[in-house]
């Protein structure tokens, strides 16, 4: 089984990305052929220089293997380290129609952020599309908010494969792990980088998480009331992070009354920070040893591409080149 996923080098990621796809992605190194890139020919529809672009992509490496995933389980490598992808972007382009492009919400999320409407916006999902059969994926680990262009994804498939022949491109699978599909931000909607409401992996320092996390919206049900944990941010965010015990503790306690929304707040920040210190402790080893993470990348491409080449030949000849 192959399993594939990629993320956007779009700044430092947050527990969003972290409990949507990183963590699912790690925990899928020990089942299967694990594929994982860093997305930088995507990073292109939003990221315009070159410097800044350079230095996300090292510094998500090195957040993605301090979290834990293992070069020895799983291939690791940079997107545009594998260029075939985008002939076969271009192969897939000519069989898609454009109102499978057309339905596509996050095109319309992205401009309403204010990303710049180009045409490699538009067309994201073909080159997704091609990042995952040009390895002939099975399984795809991500967010909820990519179920719609894994939809996609398995719609060109299908047309590629009803036009040149049955079984020519593998119809992928997406895997969104219910519990943490759609982690929610500071705000109650969904975290995201574009929204301003989200708590990343490794903030700076422990004082800017607590800030942070001090500035979850509640409601306001006065300290000695009771409280509901359904639909609490607090309760969503700690379930992340803590123990069934400590959780249904934490519940009881909100239908109790007795203590105020800061009091769980304190709890969930020192909840977070410890499940994430040893990740930071190795992230600040991987970070002084620059020459293995790039290796790492390197070592990753030139497995990558050799399977890429294989897939890419067959395409190739399907389509009479
Ligand atoms: P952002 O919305 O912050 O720009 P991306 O679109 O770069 O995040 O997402 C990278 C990966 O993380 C995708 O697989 C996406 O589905 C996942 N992801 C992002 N935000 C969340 C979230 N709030 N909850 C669960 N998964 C998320
Ligand atoms: N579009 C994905 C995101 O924004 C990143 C991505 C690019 C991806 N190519 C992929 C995810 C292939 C899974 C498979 O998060």
């Amino acid at each position: 089984m192959r399993i594939l996923s990629g993320i956007q080098p779009s700044g430092s990621p947050h527990i969003g990305n972290y409990f949507g796809m990183m963590q699912p992605a790690i925990r899928l190194q020990e089942e299967g052929d694990a594929f994982y890139f860093i997305a930088d020919y995507h990073s292109l529809t939003s990221t315009h220089d070159a410097v800044t672009l350079r230095g996300n992509v090292h510094d998500l490496a090195i957040d993605f293997l301090a979290c834990g995933l293992d070069p020895e389980k799983a291939t690791f490598w940079k997107q545009s380290d594998v260029p075939e992808v985008t002939e076969l972007a271009w192969i897939l382009s000519c069989v898609t129609p454009m109102g499978f492009l057309e339905r596509c919400v996050s095109y319309k999320d992205k401009i309403a952020q204010g990303i710049s409407p180009s045409h490699g916006l538009f067309a994201y999902p073909v080159l997704q599309a091609a990042d995952i059969m040009l390895f002939d994926s099975n399984v795809v680990p991500v967010g909820k908010d990519q179920k719609q262009h894994l939809e996609v994804t398995r719609d060109i498939a299908q047309k590629f494969n009803d036009r040149y022949g049955e079984d020519l491109l593998v119809v992928p699978e997406p895997r969104i792990r219910e519990e943490t599909a759609t982690v929610p931000g500071l705000d109650g909607r969904k975290m995201s980088k574009s929204y301003d409401n989200s708590i990343l992996i490794f903030e700076e320092t422990e004082k800017k998480l607590r800030k942070k996390i001090m500035k979850i919206v509640t409601d306001s049900t006065e300290v000695e009331q009771p409280k509901n944990p359904e639909g609490s941010y607090i309760v969503d965010l700690y379930r992340l992070v803590a123990s069934e015990a400590a959780v249904k503790e934490m519940e009881d306690s909100f239908r109790a009354g007795g203590q105020g929304y800061g009091h769980y707040k304190q709890q969930l920040f020192e909840a977070l920070r410890d499940h994430f210190a040893p990740m930071r402790e190795q992230r600040e080893k991987l970070a002084a040893d620059t020459d293995y993470v790039e290796g790492v990348l390197e070592e990753g491409a030139k497995k990558a591409r050799t399977k890429a080449r294989e897939v890419i030949a067959r395409v190739r000849d399907a389509v009479g080149m």
